[in-house]
């Protein structure tokens, strides 16, 4: 592309301002810039006016594997498990492409230390529990790491400088995710500097796209990696992997497994697992009626009763039907850096604009079925969005100390 076709390209979605520093840049700038002119879909942007969601299809209750059922089963699910991350079955993929804003560090969020008496980083954190795995069925699984252009470089520096947290080099793969641009809220696209647009990670969805697109596939193929287990890098006491819930996914020959936490209270606002025209989704809590509030299961239970916690085992040969263009694109408001009229950047404190991600939750409702295993949450789920109140450095901490983890 050269300049006259970048220009029209813009110009024709009514983006020229985006060149307005072009005569001050050096002939390098001026091609980075036309090349991100080429590289970028602008198409996100018409969807502002459409609303984010659409509308939705018909729900009903998906049953969950609960913990009864999983401890009367805990042996043969176990053993399930480590004959398929034995056999070299399983992989691991850590989504760490986010900006981690609301926490509020300018480090990749698994930088970020949570220790009190001696450092103990996120990603530390992670990577202990996975080797938890790897010691118990000797096994070293294949760890995906997805990163974003905008945390690549600082995040494989400091894992290469922690020696990878006792991790083996050789099982890690690092790939970075795509990029979509951010703009103001009348669509006009931000810069980030004089010869680059605003750009943010396109959402944690873009995993497997972006996978492919770095030609990692391949390695799924050729390792014989029938299941990837896809997880969030902010919660630290996840299990990642672990026999048992692998060995109930693989049992139960399912799309997808899912963890899932019991809800805290009927009316807790957090979105659970159902089905929707008959695939797995996500129902938001403010989208359950009356009657879904009160439904009851077979045993008397709650029927909508399981929110997911962004931990999920797909199998990987139904991925490639997966794809981008039939997921919803999700409009969010989020700070976005930019440079001001004097050309200086201003990293705003609230939030200025439109960011357009795609969620890996509703890569879930694009398969045929799902398994929701439940675990215990004061086990399993200390989410760290925040530095301080609910889903943050503090509660983590004390969840973390409550499971006897010195921090
Ligand atoms: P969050 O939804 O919490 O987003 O991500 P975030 O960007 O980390 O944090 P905020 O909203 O800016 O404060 C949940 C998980 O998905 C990953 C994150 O790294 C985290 O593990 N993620 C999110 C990506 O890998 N890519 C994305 O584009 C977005």
């Amino acid at each position: 592309m050269n300049y006259e076709e970048a220009r029209k390209k813009m110009a024709d979605i009514g983006q020229e301002h985006i060149f307005k520093y072009y005569d001050e840049l050096d002939e390098a700038q001026k091609a980075a810039l036309i090349q991100q002119v080429e590289d970028t879909d602008f198409s996100v942007l018409a969807k502002i006016d459409k609303g984010a969601d659409g509308t939705r299809g018909t729900f009903a209750p998906l049953a969950a594997m609960q913990r009864p059922e999983i401890e009367a089963r805990e042996k043969e699910l176990y053993e399930a498990g480590v004959k398929t991350i034995k056999a070299g079955k399983t992989a691991a993929l850590l989504l760490a492409g986010g900006m981690g804003t609301r926490l509020g560090s300018d480090n990749p969020k698994g930088m970020y230390d949570i220790g009190l008496t001696k450092h103990v980083y996120i990603f530390e954190r992670i990577i202990t529990n996975l080797l938890d795995v790897v010691k118990e069925t000797d096994t070293w699984i294949r760890l995906f790491v997805m990163t974003s252009e905008k945390n690549h470089d600082a995040t494989v520096t400091f894992l290469k400088e922690h020696d990878y947290f006792g991790y083996k080099e050789d099982r890690i793969v690092f790939f970075k995710q795509n990029m979509a641009p951010a703009c103001d809220y009348n669509g006009k696209l931000y810069m980030e500097a004089k010869d680059r647009i605003s750009t943010s990670p396109n959402g944690n969805a873009g995993w497997y796209s972006s996978m492919v697109r770095a030609g990692l596939d391949k390695i799924l193929t050729d390792e014989g990696i029938e299941w990837i287990d896809i997880f969030a890098v902010d919660n630290v006491l996840q299990r990642i992997c672990d026999p048992c819930f692998v060995g109930a996914t693989v049992l139960a020959d399912v799309s997808v497994g899912a963890k899932v936490v019991r809800k805290a209270a009927p009316d807790e606002k957090v979105g659970v697992m159902c089905l929707e025209d008959g695939r797995p989704s996500i129902v938001e809590y403010y989208e359950l009626s009356e009657d879904m509030m009160n439904a009851k299961d077979e045993n008397g239970e709650p029927a909508y009763n399981y929110g997911v916690i962004l931990n999920y085992l797909f199998r990987t040969s139904e991925l490639a039907s997966v794809t981008d263009d039939r997921m919803p694109l999700h409009v969010v408001k989020k700070k976005i850096p930019y440079i001001d009229e004097s050309g200086a950047l201003v990293k705003p404190a609230e939030p200025n604009g439109f960011k357009f991600e795609q969620l890996v939750l509703d890569m879930i409702h694009q398969l045929s079925t799902c398994l929701p295993y439940e675990v215990i949450r004061e086990h399993e789920f200390a989410p760290i969005k925040n530095p301080t109140g609910i889903d943050s450095v503090e509660s983590a901490r004390e969840l973390l100390k409550q499971n006897g983890i010195e921090l």
